[in-house]
């Protein structure tokens, strides 16, 4: 009986021995709860993906207010956590090696540029880079503007109704939208409910942020003999098969391009997506393996749509709470548009800035990705002399960044667009709002989100007056969740009206 004990204490011995310098780093700097014996503080964040996402809530707050940096061990790991901008930067800048943890979405991604080590990353982000330009970007302002219009018809059939949950028709916007540019593929998912693609993607990220927190769940020697590997397997299967469908499908229209009429060449270069610019932007010997187009198209769609989704979920319902930010935004909408009930075009974004700056705020408020995750390859060397010792993972709370006092002012937790005026927002570093992240390796996908943002709530807002409980105060009241992205535990409910 003795033995055990023994047997323990000396696993534990060796358990801190191995990690003795990593150990040593770790006193100098502030930790917020106390860890236990080789899982650390992770059954803090056992529990719903409320309460998972309240602990990482208070866990930023406190690194804010005692520095900007803290450290926490997770079963095995060391997590150091950022919120000052400063020390962000210098990690963002030079340390773009991705955590270990993010290895969970291999079955999905494979190699993916949004996971791939450095060295497999650099090729494949410059061939993503060309094909985010905005000459291309452009030309999918058609696809948000007739998607968006597809959205607001559909919600027609809710005005009037009282208050409903409006992430089903977003979730549905975002995915038509972002298949259509990024595969040239119509699923029409707005106007068929449950669609199994929809369902098979919803489920899998879901089921990624599960396994995000539940430790036991990391070693893969483990985790693939669990009945949630088996579950997710068969969502990731559905995904797989309709995108390998598709690139078998545009390989054959490859190959009869050559004997296109001059007409019908026009016509395919007018509906060019991301899966024809990835074939032909990595040609010859670096042309992409069916595989490698399969990893980066579906990144795209992956990375792209419930973080859109989120930000005009939680935009209409910052509108409800706000009617006279509503109603700024409603006057600039009839600058630009009168009565008239065109769609959007690309020469009109530009010109929607009070929107620009609302969506910005909601960014702010409620950044679709609250953390992102580095792994310190070598030392890293911060500016107050401490060092995050290699080997160590780094966690970037852009959700703490955001909402810091110590970076926005007091009224940090408030809501106010105007904030992104340039003559204030010029006093704020660069590093303190950065829902696309920052850097080399940040989002590629930002101005493709913007633009699909801008369209959707703009088009939702001139058909539809969105009314909810007015917030007393400029700080907006809403119950948040961790499910990879944050979200809003209500699936944000609102009401709408048809405008005349
Ligand atoms: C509101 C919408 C979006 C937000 C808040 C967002 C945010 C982010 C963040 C925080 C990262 C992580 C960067 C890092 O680890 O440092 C990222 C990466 C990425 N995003 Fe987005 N994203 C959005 C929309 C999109 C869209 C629409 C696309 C594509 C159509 C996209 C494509 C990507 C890709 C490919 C990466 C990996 C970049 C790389 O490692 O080279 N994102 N995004």
């Amino acid at each position: 009986m003795i033995l055990w004990p023994l047997i323990l204490i000396l696993c534990y011995c060796i358990f801190r021995y191995r990690r003795r310098r990593l150990y040593k780093h770790a006193s100098k700097v502030i930790k917020h709860q106390w860890d236990l014996p080789f899982i650390g503080v992770s059954w803090v964040y056992v529990g719903s993906t409320e309460k998972i996402l309240k602990e990482m809530q208070d866990y930023s707050k406190f690194t804010s207010e005692n520095g900007g940096i803290s450290v926490s061990w997770m079963g095995p790991k060391l997590f150091y956590t950022i919120t000052d901008p400063a020390i962000a930067e210098v990690v963002l800048k030079n340390n773009l090696e991705k955590d270990d943890l993010m290895r969970i979405v291999h079955e999905l991604l494979g190699d993916a540029s949004i996971v791939a080590s450095v060295s497999n990353w650099k090729p494949r982000r410059k061939i993503s880079v060309r094909a985010f330009s905005p000459k291309i970007l452009s030309k999918f302002v058609k696809i948000f503007a007739e998607n968006s219009a597809t959205l607001a018809k559909e919600l027609d059939k809710k005005a009037g109704t009282g208050n409903f949950k409006i992430w089903p028709q977003i979730n549905a916007y975002a995915l038509d939208a972002i298949l259509e540019s990024s595969m040239g593929v119509q699923i029409n998912a707005q106007l068929h409910n449950n669609n199994e693609l929809q369902t098979a993607v919803n489920t899998t990220l879901q089921m990624l942020s599960e396994r995000t927190f539940r430790v036991w769940y990391w070693p893969d020697w483990i985790y693939k003999h669990t009945s949630h590997f088996a579950k997710l397997q068969s969502h990731i299967k559905i995904i797989h098969d309709f995108t390998n469908e598709v690139i078998r499908k545009k390989r054959l229209l490859h190959q009869v391009q050559a004997k296109f009429t001059d007409q019908e060449e026009l016509e395919y270069n007018n509906s060019l997506n991301f899966l024809d610019l990835l074939m032909s932007l990595s040609s010859g010997e670096k042309a992409y393996t069916d595989v490698e187009l399969r990893e980066e198209v579906l990144t795209f769609v992956l990375a792209g749509m419930d973080t859109s989704a989120v930000a005009i979920g939680f935009f209409l319902k910052l509108m409800g709470k706000y009617p006279a930010v509503q109603q700024k935004v409603y006057n600039e909408l009839q600058e630009v548009f009168g009565d008239s009930d065109r769609i959007l075009e690309k020469e009109d974004l530009p010109k929607l800035q009070y929107l620009e700056r609302a969506i910005k705020e909601t960014l702010r408020l409620y950044c679709s990705v609250p953390f992102i995750l580095r792994r310190a390859d070598t030392d890293i060397l911060l500016p107050d002399g401490t060092t995050i010792p290699e080997s160590s993972s780094v966690v970037i709370s852009i959700l703490g960044m955001h909402r810091s006092a110590k970076n926005w002012g007091t009224d940090a937790d408030c809501f106010d667009p105007d904030r992104f005026l340039p003559d204030r927002i010029k006093d704020i570093h660069p590093t303190a709002y950065i829902p696309f992240s920052f850097g080399p390796r940040n989002c590629v996908g930002y101005q493709y989100a913007m633009m699909s943002i801008k369209t959707a709530s703009s088009t939702i807002l001139r058909r539809h007056k969105v009314v909810g409980i007015p917030e007393p105060t400029s700080k907006p009241n809403i119950k948040l969740k961790y499910d990879i992205m944050l979200k809003d535990v209500d699936g944000y409910e609102i009401a709408l009206e048809r405008r005349q």
